[in-house]
C-alpha cells in the first residue's frame, strides 16, 4: 500500500524537561518532530545536519540526493539541529523530500557558551594574533561559540540518542548509486567512526597548542609517548578526518569515559576560543588518539566542492564522476 507523503506537523514541544549534565544543563525543549514515513530501519541510526533556515536550499539538495541515490531503499530517520529557530516552511519543505522521520532540534545554549573562555584579555589578543597570522574567522566570537556548541551537541544532548549518526553538511550531494547500508557495516566492522576523506590544513600556532595541550594531557591507559594526533603531518601540515559526511558510532562515543573526558578536556582548554580550535580537529584527534576502529567509506562518492569531493574508483558504481588517472 502506498503511503501517503502528506505530513502532520505535530509541534511536540516539550518544555522545561531540563536535563543535568557534566558539563552544563541542556534543557531539552523546543524539538519538533514531524512524521514522515513509518519507521522500518532496524538500526538505531540518523542522518544529523547542522543547520538553519538560511541554508534551505542546500538542506533540500542534500536530502533530495541522499534519498534518491541511498536513504529510499533504508528510509533511516533525519535529524536537524539549529541554533536559531527553525520556521515551519523549513521542516515542512524537507521532511516532504525526506523519506524518514524527521526531528527539528533548536538549542542555543547560552546557558555555558564560553565554557573554556576564562580570560577575556587573553582572548583579545589571541584574536588579534592569529588575525594576523591569516587564520581565518579568528576574531569571530559565533564561529568559536558555534564549535562548542556542536560538539556539546554531539556528547550530550539527550535527542541525540542514537547508535550512529550520519553528518552531512548542507550542500553535499551523493554522486553514485549506493546499495548497502554504512550503518549496518559500521556495526558489523565494530567502527567508531565511517569516514570519506581527510583534509589537509596548515600547520599554525594554535595546532601546535592543540598537540602540547593532548601532551600534557594525563589519563590511565594513555601510553606516554608518542601521541599520534594525525592521520598525517609534517612540519607545514596536518592532516584530519573531513567531518562533514561521516558516521559516527555515537552511543559508543558517548559511553566511552576516554573519549569524552578528552574532548570534555579540550572544550575546558579553552582553546576553541584561544587558539582557534575546531570542532574538526578537536574530534578528529580524539579520535586518532586513541586508535579507534575506523571504516573508510569508499564506495560513498560525494560532491561538496570542486576541491572537496570523493569519487570511488569503480566501474560499478554508477557514479556521477570519473577518477582522474
Ligand atoms: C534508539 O535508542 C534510544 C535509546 O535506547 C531510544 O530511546 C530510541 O527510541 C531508539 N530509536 C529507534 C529509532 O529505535
Ligand atoms: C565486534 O565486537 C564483537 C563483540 O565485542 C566481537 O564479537 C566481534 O568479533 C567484533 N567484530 C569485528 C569485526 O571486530
Ligand atoms: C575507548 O575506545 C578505545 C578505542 O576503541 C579503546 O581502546 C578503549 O578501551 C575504550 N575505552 C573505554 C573506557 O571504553
Ligand atoms: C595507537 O597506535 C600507536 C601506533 O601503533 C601506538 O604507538 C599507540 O600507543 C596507540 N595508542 C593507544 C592509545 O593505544
Amino acid at each position: 500500500m502506498k503511503l501517503v507523503l502528506i505530513c502532520l506537523l505535530l509541534s511536540i514541544a516539550i518544555p522545561f524537561l531540563v536535563q543535568r549534565f557534566q558539563s552544563g544543563v541542556i534543557p531539552l525543549k523546543n524539538v519538533l518532530s514531524v512524521k514522515g514515513l513509518p519507521q522500518k530501519t532496524s538500526l538505531n541510526a540518523s542522518f544529523l545536519i547542522f543547520a538553519e533556515d538560511g541554508d534551505l536550499l542546500d538542506v533540500l539538495q542534500t536530502i533530495r540526493t541522499v534519498e534518491d541515490r541511498w536513504n529510499k531503499r533504508f528510509h533511516y530517520p533525519w535529524t536537524f539541529f539549529s541554533t536559531k529557530k527553525i520556521s515551519s516552511f523549513f521542516m515542512e519543505t524537507t521532511s516532504s523530500v525526506a523519506s524518514g522521520n524527521c526531528e527539528y532540534v533548536q538549542w542555543d545554549s547560552t546557558e555555558y557558551y564560553g565554557t573554556g573562555l576564562k580570560d577575556t584579555m587573553y582572548y583579545l589578543e589571541q584574536s588579534e594574533k592569529l588575525s594576523s597570522e591569516g587564520v581565518k574567522y579568528s576574531r569571530s566570537g559565533s564561529f568559536h561559540r558555534y564549535q562548542e556548541w556542536i560538539l556539546h551537541s554531539l556528547l550530550y544532548h539527550p535527542q541525540l540518542r542514537f547508535e550512529y549518526v550520519w553528518r552531512l553538511e548542507p550542500g553535499l550531494r551523493f554522486n553514485c548509486e549506493e546499495e548497502s547500508d554504512y550503518f549496518d557495516e559500521m556495526r558489523k566492522q565494530n567502527a567508531t567512526l565511517g569516514f570519506t576523506n581527510h583534509v589537509c590544513e596548515t600547520r599554525r600556532s594554535g595546532i601546535l597548542e592543540l598537540e602540547q595541550a593532548l601532551n600534557k594531557y594525563e589519563q590511565e591507559g594513555m601510553p606516554d609517548q608518542p601521541r599520534i594526533a594525525w592521520e598525517y603531518s609534517t612540519e607545514d601540515i596536518y592532516c584530519k578526518f573531513w567531518p562533514y559526511d561521516e558516521i559516527i558510532a555515537l552511543r559508543k562515543f558517548r559511553e566511552n569515559s576516554s573519549f569524552v573526558q578528552l574532548t570534555q578536556h579540550l572544550l575546558n582548554e579553552g582553546g576553541i576560543y584561544y587558539y582557534r580550535w575546531t570542532e574538526s580537529d578537536i574530534l578528529s584527534l580524539v579520535l586518532k588518539v586513541y586508535n579507534s576502529s575506523t571504516l573508510p567509506l569508499d564506495t560513498a562518492g560525494y560532491m561538496f566542492r570542486p576541491d572537496i569531493n570523493h569519487c570511488p574508483d569503480m566501474e560499478s558504481g554508477r557514479c556521477a564522476c570519473y577518477v582522474d588517472d
